[in-house]
């Protein structure tokens, strides 16, 4: 097979604010979840007191050197950069209703930097957090104020980037919150069904909202949602594993349906009626979720099993997800199955579901990284997951699959999500920083930046089927 990529499709990568920013409190930004967060997305949550200090507090200090960063991307050839605004750069409580000037000349200058090397951005209006202000005040997603605090962040932002961003996403792997509540909802950890359901669904209702607004203000904008394409096979192939795999992927694709559909799918019923949920969902919710999605977005890193028979289920399990892990599979040091030819499934499965176009904004393989002592970086491991995970991408393609780009998660070095580590690397750029905090910041070129180099400058002919 010819492994050129069609004409137009988007390469680049992926970042989020709180993980390469810094600045946590520079130009009057405001306290997000995620300063709260010191250990990553699971990780207890710790009031700031005057002098502590957090890893993500400086992360890479994209805040001050995006310039030199932005560089480093154009010489890869970058035609998009997926990253997000910090929301509380802009209404730093959440709740007022004059936005901040300085964040929002920030966001600005980071444009104007990527229009310069003609790199198209991509923006998630919500990463993995949200202004503390509206949990402390307001009660996270719980209440039903924060959509409308939402949508004029939306607003706001649409209004002032309208010339400058066509391409948005609103949130970020928006099924977490059934895993890591205080991350996606602002909900406490251990939350019930019926609470983290309720502010699940106060926040679908903001999606919508934010994709009719964008649709109103930037008519020649695409905005898509944003998926953890977690797939589940079954372990085997007695009718229960079968069944019960269906179920559990339900239960992330429930997401996409509502945000493709724009109604709640059937199968919902009948899970709300056995786990005892009752939601609050008005006619003017109805209405709102009407405004659908352009494209479907999602991130992909592992594939997971699902088993009925009770004693494989309590085997140690493979990854945050707490998946049953598959026999045939490699993992990671972190213990995520690698899988490259469930992308092309999962693609597969996405584009028959909804007849959208697929943008995977976030594939990569989190790993240490070794320095030479002549400076190099030899990260053949990540050269071999990327290019074996592009090769599924473009046999996707090959099976009708319409894909608009891939974005590689976390092109340069920053603070891994889960435990907020720095020794867990996704770059093709190392950045010289430790899980402590020491380092000098100072960029250097692994040997997978030349590779993704080549790959982008020949559209993806060189890679290796
Ligand atoms: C995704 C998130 O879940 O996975 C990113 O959207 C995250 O924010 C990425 O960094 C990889 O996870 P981790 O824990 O290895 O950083």
């Amino acid at each position: 097979m010819n492994l050129r990529f069609p004409d137009g499709f988007l390469w680049g990568g992926a970042v989020a604010a709180n993980q390469v920013e810094g600045a946590y409190l520079t130009d009057g930004k405001g306290l997000s979840t995620s300063d709260l967060q010191p250990n990553g997305i699971f990780g207890d949550i710790k009031p700031r007191v005057e002098g502590d200090f957090g890893v993500k507090d400086i992360a890479i200090d994209f805040y001050h050197r995006f310039p030199q960063d932005m560089k480093l991307f154009a010489e890869m050839g970058f035609s998009v950069l997926r990253t997000s605004i910090a929301w509380t750069r802009i209404f730093p409580e959440g709740d007022e209703t004059q936005p901040n000037e300085a964040g929002l000349a920030y966001y600005d200058r980071l444009f104007d930097e990527m229009k310069k090397y003609g790199i198209t951005p991509l923006v998630t209006l919500s990463h993995y957090e949200m202004p503390y202000g509206l949990v402390k005040k307001h009660g996270g997603w719980g209440s039903r104020d924060t959509i409308d605090f939402f949508e004029n962040y939306a607003r706001t932002v649409f209004q002032r980037y309208q010339h400058k961003v066509k391409h948005w996403l609103t949130f970020n792997e928006i099924n977490m919150s059934l895993h890591a509540p205080f991350t996606g909802v602002g909900l406490p950890e251990g939350s019930d069904k019926q609470a983290v359901y309720q502010a699940i669904h106060h926040q679908l209702v903001a999606s919508a909202k934010a994709v009719k607004a964008c649709h109103e203000i930037i008519p020649d904008a695409k905005i898509g949602n944003m998926l953890l394409g977690g797939m589940l096979y079954p372990l085997t192939c007695k009718p229960t594993d079968v069944m019960e795999t269906l179920q559990q992927n339900r239960d992330w694709l429930f997401f996409g349906d509502v945000q493709v559909r724009g109604y709640y799918p059937a199968y919902m019923k009948r899970f709300f009626k056995q786990n005892n949920i009752a939601l609050t969902i008005t006619e003017e919710d109805k209405a709102a979720l009407k405004e659908t999605i352009d494209f479907i977005s999602f991130s992909y890193y592992m594939t997971g099993c699902v088993t009925t028979d009770e004693t494989l289920n309590n085997k140690a399990r493979a990854n945050i997800l707490n998946m049953v892990p598959n026999p045939h599979l490699a993992s990671s040091e972190w213990g995520w199955q690698i899988d490259p030819e469930g992308l092309r499934y999962l693609m597969n499965e996405l584009y028959d579901r909804y007849q959208k176009p697929l943008f995977i904004v976030e594939n990569g393989l989190g790993a240490r990284d070794t320095v030479e002592a002549d400076g190099s970086i030899n990260d053949d491991y990540r050269i071999q997951y990327i290019n074996d995970h592009l090769v599924q991408v473009r046999e996707a393609i090959e099976d009708g699959v319409e894909v608009m780009g891939y974005t590689s998660w976390g092109p340069i070095d920053l603070v891994s999500a889960s435990k907020a580590e720095f020794s867990k690397r996704y770059g093709f750029i190392y950045v010289d920083r430790d899980d402590q905090g020491n380092g000098t910041l100072e960029r250097r070129r692994k040997k997978s930046f030349y590779w993704y180099a080549d790959i982008i400058k020949n559209n993806g002919a060189t890679l290796k089927a």
